[in-house]
């Protein structure tokens, strides 16, 4: 069936974090939020299908995964990514931030340092962080208005005997690079090498644009494979955050046991309900919907490079590989972030990402999300030539 990504759905006043949640994190309140990465477009019709009918049974007991959930995600990643899983390493986890909480608790003590690629996630630095561990920033290299990994950084600061662990972001939110086979490679054996566990968060992986392809982590050899935890999850892809269900690979038994005890400890193993039923008909028909979605998001993208070009060429797109989320650089527009992140909300109405939450890195970046109508997106557009004038 077609899609209608133009449809102008209202969120507002359903608890929606990206639209009520604008006042308080922004501190105003009528801001178009082009923020936080949900997408204001419909789940597939089989998804939502699937949940009124899981609702009519009408009961909502607890729930355990079932097989019929761990085949729609072997078969997914086959298909989708050429990834061959076995059924036992897929654990279970609420999200994907509480899985790599979970794994930065089961696989690091406190003091222990984590390697991290700004600009970067905001999360990850909460994650490292809330739990008394260290961040070593190994920044990304920005040339030519495309990022790359700094492996001769890399190198130097794995032999801390600390380091104990690296989040990968594959794709890369914000910067949107899809990583190459190589460079994962690369990264990869020097982990490896210093026996640092690459935790690789791709929950972005199916969200990649013509001419690109995401390489699993877990596909480059099972020695990097064992060495190596990945979080995926169907949220960004089918626009089911809400339903709080992720996927967390362990090919290795030991590290997967002691992933599951601190998931015990946690009491965090109860899989939601609507979040597994969501998870199976998303993966096993949702096909149709994301090629669709990716078509719709590469004109949105098309038309914000032209609109850019054509209006404020001062503004510098880094043009994403994959996921809907744009990193524009405004280091020629403002001087200061501070200054950048008050137009932005002041005078544009605009709630956008600011850049220096993803760190240092990213200060006088902003983060937008295109995964809009349009329509939206061209007054998102609007506002910012107006607002800078
Ligand atoms: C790289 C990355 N990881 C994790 C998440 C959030 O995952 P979850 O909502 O499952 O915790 C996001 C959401 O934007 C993300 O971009």
């Amino acid at each position: 069936m077609p899609y209608d990504f133009d449809e102008i759905i209202d969120r507002k006043n359903t608890g929606s974090m990206k639209w009520d949640g604008v006042k308080d994190i922004f501190g105003e309140e009528d801001l178009l939020p082009m923020w936080v990465a949900d997408m204001d477009f419909k789940a597939p019709e089989p998804v939502i299908d699937a949940l009124i009918a899981r609702a009519k049974q009408g009961i909502f007991g607890y729930n355990r995964k079932t097989d019929a959930y761990d085949e729609a995600v072997i078969k997914w990643f086959k298909r989708r990514h050429n990834l061959d899983l076995r059924r036992e390493w897929l654990c279970f986890s609420p999200g994907v931030v509480t899985g790599l909480n979970l794994i930065v608790r089961a696989f690091t003590e406190e003091g222990d340092k984590i390697i991290i690629q700004p600009p970067v996630y905001y999360p990850f630095y909460h994650v490292i962080g809330d739990n008394k561990r260290i961040i070593i920033e190994n920044n990304l290299l920005l040339k030519d208005e495309r990022y790359y990994m700094d492996f001769d950084d890399l190198e130097d600061k794995v032999k801390d005997k600390k380091a104990k662990m690296l989040f990968l972001c594959s794709p890369h939110n914000p910067v949107g690079r899809v990583w190459k086979k190589e460079e994962l490679i690369r990264l990869g054996e020097i982990c490896l090498k210093n026996d640092v566990i690459v935790v690789a968060d791709e929950i972005h992986c199916d969200l990649v644009y013509s001419g690109y392809k995401h390489i699993p982590f877990a596909s480059l050899s099972p020695e990097l494979a064992r060495k190596s935890i990945t979080t995926v999850s169907p949220s960004k892809t089918f626009n089911l955050a809400g339903l709080q269900t992720s996927v967390v690979i362990i090919p290795d038994s030991e590290y997967r046991a002691c992933y599951k005890k601190m998931l015990n400890i946690h009491r965090a193993s109860h899989i939601n309900t609507f979040g597994m039923v969501a998870l199976e008909a998303a993966y096993n028909y949702g096909e149709e919907y994301l090629d669709q979605l990716l078509s719709y998001l590469e004109g949105n993208l098309n038309f914000l490079i032209s609109y850019i070009e054509e209006n404020m060429p001062q503004i510098k797109v880094i043009k994403p590989e994959g996921t809907y989320l744009v990193w524009l650089d405004f280091r020629s527009v403002c001087a200061d972030y501070e200054e950048l992140n008050q137009i932005m909300i002041k005078k544009a109405k605009l709630a956008l990402d600011p850049g220096y939450w993803f760190g240092e890195a990213g200060k006088r970046f902003m983060r937008i999300n295109i995964a809009c109508p349009r329509t939206i997106l061209e007054e998102g557009l609007r506002r910012i030539r107006e607002a800078f004038k």
